[in-house]
């Protein structure tokens, strides 16, 4: 659905990059000119071809703002879409330029409800003192200043309105409202309401009400004007409702006529009649008593609501209701949670799966006489166990991100309760993992499990001891694991026998460590070492490249 339609204005066209400029000889304030770039506030200063600098950079730079102050004005500019879009104008914020008078532009806002004046950004170009004096009127006699007649430099008609922007009762900044007056001669009801409601915004701006402090963000964008508009009047009724909010009031299942009636009773009905509880803050925005979002959910439709309520010189002159029809949204949102719910859930099957194939292949093994062939199979076990571990914890994990360590934990477990040598050994795990996406964990599960394997296995097959000699009864095996900010390192130590003399990592054609090569230097582009350590014993070190922040890749990388 587009936004709420309204007549087009002919574009107003700039004379050059310059701004406008104004006949010599006419009377009265002069309204600021533009155009001038502060030395060393455009592509100059530190940043490289025209990027514009920030409103903090200019604040500080510039003028005597305080934080506070400063954070007003952050406000209002995160909110001031909405006077641009009612007034049908665009917006630039002047502030005061520290020692000898003169504005900068802090900031600029185009309507998204008609065209812009300004070609160009004028952020942070500056009025000279004697320019600025539309500004300063507004800032000295802290009222709305409109110009009285417009202006046709450029061949369409242009007011221009300066609004004092109050923070505890001092003027901070001025907004320069420019309006497009071409269409004002026939202006339609909704223009009508938009402009209105735009005046009394102004006036809240200046009075120092608007924008609204503590409002909570929320977390879709707020609704716009053109998405649809409501205006209450003093005692809550809809004196004007654009199409775009009566169709959304349609879709939620409203048959009566929104004009003329009380939006509250009106919100509360639609609840009832479709059994959603009431939400209480539902009906504060419903009433348009607070600033506020809330979300009405009926017949299948969901619709957001943002109250902006109008107080105006002390009194209450009614509200504005901003409506948007966020049905599409909210659906794609549920099918992306229910997407995430569903993955996990097959992570569930594979692990139930993946287990039913270990315990095949353990039956099988415990019929075979040969022990080799026993020993092969009890490695598959194993193996295929190792890899439904894995699963079992993305099975339970959001965003395919596996919390490693408990990984290890249980593969350390694992290992352990296979291990068959008379030595006992009882591996330890130190160190951190961290967080590893689904395509790192579950290769390195099964590198961990065959080398775990290997030195629980082969570093203490001591050969039978002479008589005389003490059997050895116990040995170490430690597992440490440093994670770096781009790196994974893993190191597996046994104080055992160590190696075989003929032994060579890159032609060993046993299966384990081929399995282990493959996975770590061919799909997950680290490092293998398995060296002798003086003190005796083995070590493999694995080294691997992991970003901190990685999220899960496309599956079949
Ligand atoms: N920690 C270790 N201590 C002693 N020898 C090891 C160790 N790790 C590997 N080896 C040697 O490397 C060989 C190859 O290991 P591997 O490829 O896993 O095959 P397998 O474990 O099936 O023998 C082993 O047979 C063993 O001789
Ligand atoms: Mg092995």
């Amino acid at each position: 659905m587009g936004p709420d339609r309204f007549p087009q204005r002919a574009a107003r066209v700039k004379p050059g990059a310059g701004g406008r400029t104004r006949p010599a000889d006419r009377g009265g304030p002069r309204r600021p000119e533009r155009g001038r770039w502060l030395a060393g506030e455009s592509a100059a200063a530190g940043c490289d071809y025209g990027c514009v600098p920030t409103l903090t950079d200019l604040a500080s730079r510039h003028t005597n703002l305080t934080s506070a102050d400063l954070e007003c004005l952050h406000a209002l500019v995160s909110d001031w879409q909405l006077l641009a879009d009612l007034s049908f104008a665009d917006l630039i914020l002047w502030a005061p330029v520290r020692d000898g008078g003169g504005w900068v532009a802090l900031a600029q806002m185009r309507p998204t409800t008609g065209p812009t004046s300004f070609q160009d950004d004028v952020v942070g170009t500056m009025a000279e003192p004697g320019d600025g004096a539309l500004l300063d009127t507004a800032r000295d006699e802290r009222r709305i200043w409109r110009e009285s007649d417009p202006d046709w430099t450029t061949g369409v008609p242009v007011r221009a309105e300066t609004i004092p922007v109050t923070r505890e009762g001092r003027v901070i900044a001025v907004i320069e409202r420019n309006t497009n007056l071409n269409s004002a001669r026939t202006p339609s009801r909704l223009e009508l309401t938009y402009l209105q409601g735009a005046d009394d915004l102004a006036r809240m701006v200046a009075e120092g009400t608007f924008p609204f402090g503590g409002e909570e963000a929320t977390l879709v964008r707020s609704p716009r004007v053109g998405d649809g508009l409501l205006r209450l009047g003093r005692a809550g009724r809809v004196t004007y409702a654009s199409p775009n909010a009566l169709s959304a009031f349609r879709r939620l299942g409203l048959a009566t006529d929104l004009m003329g009636a009380e939006l509250g009773p009106v919100v509360a009905k639609l609840c009832a009649t479709c059994a959603a509880p009431l939400d209480e803050s539902l009906m504060l925005v419903a009433y348009g008593r607070v600033p506020r979002d809330a979300e009405i959910e009926g017949n299948g439709s969901i619709v957001q609501l943002r109250s902006i309520p109008l107080i105006v010189g002390g009194s209450r002159t009614g509200a504005l209701i901003l409506v948007r029809d966020v049905t599409e949204l909210r659906r794609r949102e549920r099918e992306l949670m229910t997407k995430d719910a569903t993955i996990r859930e097959i992570h569930h099957r594979v692990k139930n799966n993946l287990q039913t194939v270990a315990a095949l292949l353990r039956l099988q093994a415990r019929r075979l006489r040969g022990p080799e062939a026993r020993a092969a199979l009890e490695d598959a076990v194993r193996r295929v166990g190792s890899i439904a571990i894995v699963h079992e914890t993305l099975s339970h994990a959001p965003d395919e991100i596996v919390a490693f360590d408990e990984v290890a934990d249980r593969v350390v477990m694992m290992a352990s309760e296979v291990a068959g040598t008379e030595i006992q050994v009882a591996p330890k795990l130190t160190g951190t993992f961290g967080p590893l996406p689904a395509y790192v964990a579950m290769p390195l599960a099964l590198v961990l499990t065959e080398l775990l394997q290997n030195a629980l296995q082969h570093g203490f097959a001591y050969p039978e001891p002479a008589s005389g000699e003490t059997k050895r009864s116990t040995g170490s095996v430690e597992v440490s694991a440093v994670r770096g900010p781009d790196r994974l390192t893993v190191v597996v130590v046994d104080d055992g026998v160590g190696l075989p003399d003929d032994f060579d990592p890159e032609s060993s054609s046993s299966l384990g460590l081929q399995i282990v090569r493959t996975l770590v230097v061919g799909e997950l582009g680290g490092k293998l070492e398995i060296t002798p350590r003086p003190e005796g014993g083995t070590q493999a070190l694995v080294d691997l490249p992991v970003q901190e922040d990685e999220r899960p890749k496309d599956q079949e990388g």
